[in-house]
């Protein structure tokens, strides 16, 4: 089985929907640029949403005409945005997307909340949209969210998350990330939900997209790759949440993710020491002091690095 792990960046998407402070187009570009430089090959750089509903994503075609300056200089940078329904697929496509993420959560409350449509509207707007790209060569990628826990009805059933995930397949959808959305679920949830789909159809279409809230998304990862997952979602310094689903605090964060996977000895093409800069424009730019444990252990060495090399300079 491959050591080769991708792992698509939402810090600029949904480490930054919920941020209380406007973040400006321009450090956006920032952000995505210290990425870059750090090797992120996959970005989930915004989403054409209602402007009225998550202001951060208004500047969406800016943010996506400002990256297509800093990737041509690196062209393995694949661009991916987030669309809610079929305006904003058309929005996304006039705008020279090649690859979009829908959505569809594990409950008709969820749903209602995030998206104004029932979990059967919003399971066929994602269907519409996925046949749509096809015609259009466009690659898409369903979210199923709330799949492990719903912010509003607890407990997600595991058939209800096969369920959606079997016919978001059958649509022809490329690839389905399983969406811990609040963060709420556990590695034994992982496991009873990805074993029977990775049976039917193999690990390859499989994504985890897993927020941190209670500690448990590095122990939800590990269980992915145990089963064969190789793609997973994660955001700079944990930044994070949904305006959406209360409760929900970050993504794992990238620095934590690579760390724990290079250490094991994947390959996720991401200079960990390099995260360590674009952890810091994030801070910067968000002025969010960073969640994950990574980033502040990295911290941690170069001071007692610099602390050494002093206590060995000869004194004069
Ligand atoms: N982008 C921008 N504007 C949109 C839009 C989109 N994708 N979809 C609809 N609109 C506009 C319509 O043009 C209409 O505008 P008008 O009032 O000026 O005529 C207005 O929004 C209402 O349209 P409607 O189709 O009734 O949408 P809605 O009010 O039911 O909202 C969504 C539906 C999906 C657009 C909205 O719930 C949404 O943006 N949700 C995303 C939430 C999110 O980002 N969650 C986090 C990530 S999962
Ligand atoms: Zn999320």
């Amino acid at each position: 089985m491959s050591n080769k792990v991708i792992i698509t960046e939402v810090g600029l998407r949904d480490g930054l929907q919920n941020q209380p402070k406007l973040i400006a187009t321009a450090q956006k570009l920032t952000m995505a640029k210290a990425l870059i430089d750090a090797g992120v090959s996959h970005l989930e750089a915004t989403s054409f949403v209602h402007p009225k509903l998550v202001p951060q994503m208004a500047d969406a075609i800016d943010v996506l005409s400002g990256l297509k300056g800093l990737t041509q200089a690196s062209d393995k940078t694949n661009v991916s945005v987030l669309v809610p329904n079929m305006k904003g697929y058309e929005r996304a496509k006039e705008n020279g997307v090649t690859s979009v993420g829908v959505v569809v959560a594990s409950t008709d409350t969820f749903n209602l909340k995030n998206l104004n449509m029932t979990t059967e509207k919003a399971a066929s707007v994602c269907q519409q949209i996925v046949a749509q790209a096809k015609q259009d060569g466009i690659n898409t990628r369903v979210y199923i969210s709330g799949a492990c826990v719903c912010p509003y009805d607890g407990k997600t059933p595991v058939d209800v998350t096969l369920g959606l995930t079997e016919k978001m397949v059958a649509t022809g959808a490329d690839e389905i990330s399983i969406s811990d959305t609040v963060g709420g679920g556990n590695p034994q949830q992982i496991i009873d939900i990805l074993t029977p789909l990775i049976q039917q159809y193999g690990a390859d279409r499989f994504n985890l997209h897993l927020h941190d809230t209670r500690g448990q998304a590095l122990a939800m990862a590990w269980a992915g790759i145990t089963l064969g997952v190789r793609r997973f979602d994660s955001s700079i310094g944990g930044l994070g949440g949904c305006p959406f689903a209360p409760g929900a605090s970050g993504n794992v964060a990238t620095e934590d993710l690579v760390y724990m996977l290079e250490e094991a000895g994947f390959d996720t093409g991401i200079q960990l020491n390099a995260l360590k800069a674009a952890g810091a424009v994030s801070a910067q730019v968000t002025g969010q002091q960073l969640g994950g444990s990574i980033y502040q252990w990295m911290l941690s060495q170069e001071t007692l690095q610099k602390n050494k090399a002093a206590q060995e300079s000869p004194c004069i």
